[in-house]
């Protein structure tokens, strides 16, 4: 029989509730045949806080014995900024080769938007995950005097671009669209600019099926505003896609839908799901949070492990879900599992 053995990270804030929830629907979804083991892991915060650690050596070599990792969020007001984002966030992408960071946006019936009309979005950002200006390359000389100097360099490879342009040009392939747009800002940053749109226009000869544009940075956030129907698959750097997922999150039903995937598309590592908002603090242990970004983070773990049937049955329990929230009165974070749980198992 078959299993599917988790690291779960409830993490902190809100991430301990909505996790719950997610694992509520995966054991509701799976086949019977499926062996669902989990184990949990404490990092965050407060582990943080009793012991100095964010995320060990050790600790990789734990979490790499399984096939996938579901995280709430990491992060309180208590650590300071950056601690936890280097020291457990960035070094969980960076040790487990998470160079796919996908994420999809897609609005869904019943779900409102802040723009005008009514909008067609359904299109998936392929962010790079483990180069760019991520990669802790820069230093700071003459600190704190009025001639203070920082850099902070963006690392782009051959190697890390191309693998990214294929599995986004894979994607594209999928897809009934099949149009593929690189934003990148090759107009200013001539080098690593340079390197994208060449290996983009190599790999698309590849592909003669999908259609491909290229767009720069500043003007796709106009397009995602005003005519994000144009996108079905967009690639582009670690920085560009951190910025630009959270706009695309924003007008296709927010972060209370917006999942994401950090991946190791070879498998050599476990990925990693989990959903772009944070752990909301303000909100925590009150039952507030929507959870259905969790639960569609727990759809791509399925997709990526093959568990396609499954995680479409889940993407379909959330979407009608929504469509019938409409003008009842809010739920709990559990009642939404509840009813999502339910909707899965058929
Ligand atoms: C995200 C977050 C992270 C990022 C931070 C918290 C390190 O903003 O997942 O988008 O910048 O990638
Ligand atoms: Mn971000």
């Amino acid at each position: 029989s078959r299993s599917l053995n988790l690291a779960v990270i409830p993490g902190d804030g809100i991430g301990q509730e909505v996790v719950a929830e997610g694992l509520k629907v995966l054991s509701a979804v799976l086949p019977q045949d499926v062996k669902l083991e989990t184990k949990e892991y404490d990092f965050g915060a407060r582990r943080y806080h009793a012991t100095g650690e964010t995320l060990t050596d050790a600790d990789l070599d734990e979490l790499k014995r399984h096939d996938a990792i579901l995280l709430g969020a990491i992060g309180d007001p208590s650590v300071p900024s950056g601690i936890l984002e280097r020291g457990f966030l960035l070094k969980l992408r960076f040790a487990f080769d998470h160079h796919v960071n996908l994420r999809p946006s897609k609005l869904l019936p019943g779900v409102a938007t802040p723009l005008a009309g009514e909008p067609q979005i359904d299109f998936v950002v392929v962010r790079e995950g483990t180069e760019g200006p991520y990669t802790g390359n820069g230093g700071t000389i003459r600190k704190g005097t009025p001639h203070e100097v920082a850099t902070e360099v963006s690392v782009n490879t051959a190697f890390g671009v191309e693998r990214v342009v294929r599995d986004a040009f894979a994607r594209a392939q999928a897809r009934p669209r099949k149009k593929l747009t690189l934003v990148h800002k090759n107009n200013v940053l001539t080098f690593a600019g340079h390197l994208w749109t060449n290996v983009f226009n190599k790999v698309a000869e590849e592909y003669p099926e999908v259609t491909t544009d290229y767009i720069h940075v500043d003007a796709a956030t106009i397009y995602l505003v005003t005519d994000p129907a144009r996108f079905d698959v967009i690639v582009t750097d670690n920085l560009f896609g951190d910025i630009i997922t959270d706009l695309a999150a924003a007008v296709s039903g927010g972060i209370g839908v917006a999942a994401s995937g950090n991946i190791n598309p070879g498998r050599e590592f476990p990925s990693m799901f989990e959903p772009v908002h944070g752990s909301a603090p303000d909100i925590a242990g009150q039952g507030k949070a929507d959870p259905s970004a969790t639960v569609l983070s727990v759809a791509l773990l399925l997709r990526h492990l093959g568990h396609d049937a499954e995680a479409t049955r889940i993407e379909d329990a959330v979407s009608a879900d929504l469509a019938e929230r409409v003008g009842l009165p809010a739920r709990s974070t559990s009642e939404i599992g509840d009813a999502l749980a339910a909707r899965v198992a058929g």
